[in-house]
Formats: structure tokens, C-alpha cells, sequence
């Protein structure tokens, strides 16, 4: 008898209808995102699921689903998964690294760059007809901050990390990295976090979300970040304390935020970053191209055929 395959998703790309040829495939067909409540259900009887970075598979999901043999994320980050939960059961997690890497890095720089030239204030300013002679360009108009020359702090230095690295080095950026691994790049200078924070007029979170770096960038070290530096972050909303980020924002001791991932996502109204007009928000899109998304989902899907097959997975974070 065929396995049973849940997918939370339709997804794009083109291995998965050779998913279909090799189980029992049921994708949920929306609208909008599989609610929480039903993921238990749907998953009770399944061998395999596939999902995407929104859906919670946490031990109590797990429990509810004693089938489960294999669970492929199309993602890179897996915090959305208790890892240690599926490893004691011997249950593959497979994730899709690598192709979003160059992607990832555009909107970080995307973000940095948007943010140091208010590019999103000066759109809304143009579209709602507030360009008017009494109020256009002047010695002081719409005046950012310079990218180019300026000192970058990256915070973790892999795949990501690096591609941000070597967007900066065509901006004449002077580049500073912290990272766990100690992992060092040509052209770019190894320092602690705290010196880090202190030197960046830019600084770029890279880095996973992991017990050890939830709220890595707390009040206590946003105080600690260079006057007027802007910060960025691609990778998850955990990272950085919101409310302490708010704050920095609003009594002008960082100048801008570029922010893609929040602590909660969909974002809640109540964020306070919602209310800034030196932020520019993006909704959690770093990964998103046509391109890259097809990649990805064909990598995660590929994690399941492999499993199927009783393979080891290509990209499997608990070997
Ligand atoms: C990932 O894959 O973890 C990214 O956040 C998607 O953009």
C-alpha cells in the first residue's frame, strides 16, 4: 500500500508531481495558510508531510501522529520544527539550503539601502500628493544616509551572510562580521558582537534562530549600537527585541530599520514598528522569487522522495 504524503501547501516547481506518481498525496488547497487546529488531523495517518516555514511542528503535533516517518520543510530555517522531538523519534527533518542564498542577500541589501534613502517614506510622500511646490526639493529634502564608504556589521556569516558581504565590498562598505563559528572571509574583518555594534553605521542579521540567539539583539545591546546605524533583518523576528528596536527608533538613537521577519507573523497591529515612518516593512519575502521558490520547493519535495525511497535525505538538518 502507497504511503500517505500530507502537503500544507500547493507548491510551485516540478518534482512534485513525481511525488504524486510515489504515494498518497494530499495537498491542502486553501485559501490562505492550513490553520494550525487542522494540521493534527489532516497528519494522523500520514507517513510523510511537507510544509513550509508558517506551520508549527512541535512535540505535541507529534504526538498526535505516531505514522510520521519523515517531515521535509520548504525552507531553510527549521525553528519552526522541534528538531530534538523528531531526532529521539529517528524522524528526518530535510530543509532546501543554498538556493535562496543570492536572493536572501538582495533583499537584505534591498532593505539597507531602502532604509539609509527613505525610499519608502519618499513613495508614500510622491503618492499621496504631498509633492508640491510649497513643500519639494530644498538643500534638505528627503536627505538619508550614505551607503557607500560606510561600515557594515554582519551578524552570522554563512551562505547569507557572506553574499551580503560581497554586495557591500561593490558599495566600498568596510566589513565586520560576528559569528559563532569563528569563520573567516577575505575582505572581511572578524570582530566580537559588542565592537561590532559599536563600529556598524550598518548592521545585517544572518544568523539562525536558536535558543542561543533569541533576542541576541535586546535593549541592552541596541543601546550599545553606534548612534545613527541602521539595522536590517532578513532572518527571523526573534533575533531582535521589537519593542527595544521601537524605541531606538522613536528617540532617534538608530536612525532606520529594514525589517522582513517578526516575532509573530502575520504582524499583529499592535507592533509598534508598524507606526514608525523610519522603518520599511516587508512581509517575511526574502527568499521571494518565482525563480527561488520553484527551487526550493522542488528541494524540499526532492527530501521527500528520498525518503520515500528509504534514502537519506540530500539536505537533512538531523542526519
Ligand atoms: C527560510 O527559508 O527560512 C526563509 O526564511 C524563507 O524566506
Amino acid at each position: 500500500m502507497s504511503k500517505k504524503v500530507f502537503v500544507t501547501h500547493q507548491l510551485p516547481g516540478e518534482r512534485i508531481h513525481d511525488l504524486a506518481q510515489l504515494c498518497d498525496l494530499n495537498v491542502w488547497m486553501g485559501p490562505g495558510l492550513l490553520p494550525a487546529s487542522e494540521l493534527a488531523a489532516e497528519l494522523a495517518d500520514c507517513q510523510g508531510l511537507v510544509c513550509l516555514l508558517t506551520d508549527r511542528v512541535d512535540r505535541q503535533l507529534l504526538q498526535a501522529c505516531d505514522q510520521l516517518e519523515f517531515v521535509s520543510s520548504m525552507s531553510v530555517g527549521v525553528d519552526h520544527v522541534d528538531v530534538d522531538a523528531l531526532s529521539e523519534r529517528g524522524i528526518p527533518l530535510g530543509n532546501t539550503p543554498g538556493v535562496l542564498v543570492e536572493t536572501t542577500a538582495d533583499t537584505a541589501f534591498a532593505l539597507l539601502l531602502a532604509a539609509a534613502r527613505r525610499v519608502a517614506e519618499a513613495d508614500n510622500f510622491v503618492r499621496q500628493g504631498s509633492w508640491r511646490p510649497e513643500n519639494a526639493w530644498a538643500p534638505d529634502f528627503f536627505t538619508g544616509k550614505d551607503v557607500y564608504g560606510a561600515t557594515l556589521g554582519i551578524i552570522g556569516l554563512g551562505e547569507i551572510g557572506q553574499a551580503v558581504a560581497r554586495r557591500a565590498a561593490g558599495f566600498g562598505m568596510e566589513v565586520l562580521a560576528w559569528t559563532r563559528s569563528g569563520r573567516s572571509v577575505d575582505g572581511v574583518e572578524s570582530v566580537s558582537l559588542e565592537e561590532l555594534l559599536l563600529r556598524s553605521d550598518f548592521v545585517s542579521v544572518h544568523c539562525a534562530l536558536t535558543a542561543d540567539t533569541r533576542n541576541l539583539l535586546d535593549a541592552d545591546r541596541i543601546a550599545t549600537m553606534k548612534p545613527g546605524a541602521v539595522l536590517v533583518n532578513t532572518a527571523r523576528g526573534g533575533i531582535v527585541d521589537e519593542r527595544a528596536l521601537a524605541a531606538a527608533l522613536v528617540s532617534g538613537d538608530l536612525y532606520a530599520a529594514g525589517i522582513d521577519v517578526f516575532e509573530r507573523e502575520p504582524v499583529p497591529e499592535d507592533n509598534p514598528l508598524l507606526h514608525l515612518p523610519n522603518v520599511i516593512l516587508t512581509p517575511h519575502i526574502g527568499s521571494a522569487t518565482t525563480f527561488t521558490r520553484a527551487q526550493m520547493a522542488d528541494i524540499a519535495v526532492e527530501n521527500a522522495i528520498a525518503a520515500l525511497k528509504g534514502r537519506p535525505m540530500p539536505h537533512c538538518v538531523n542526519p
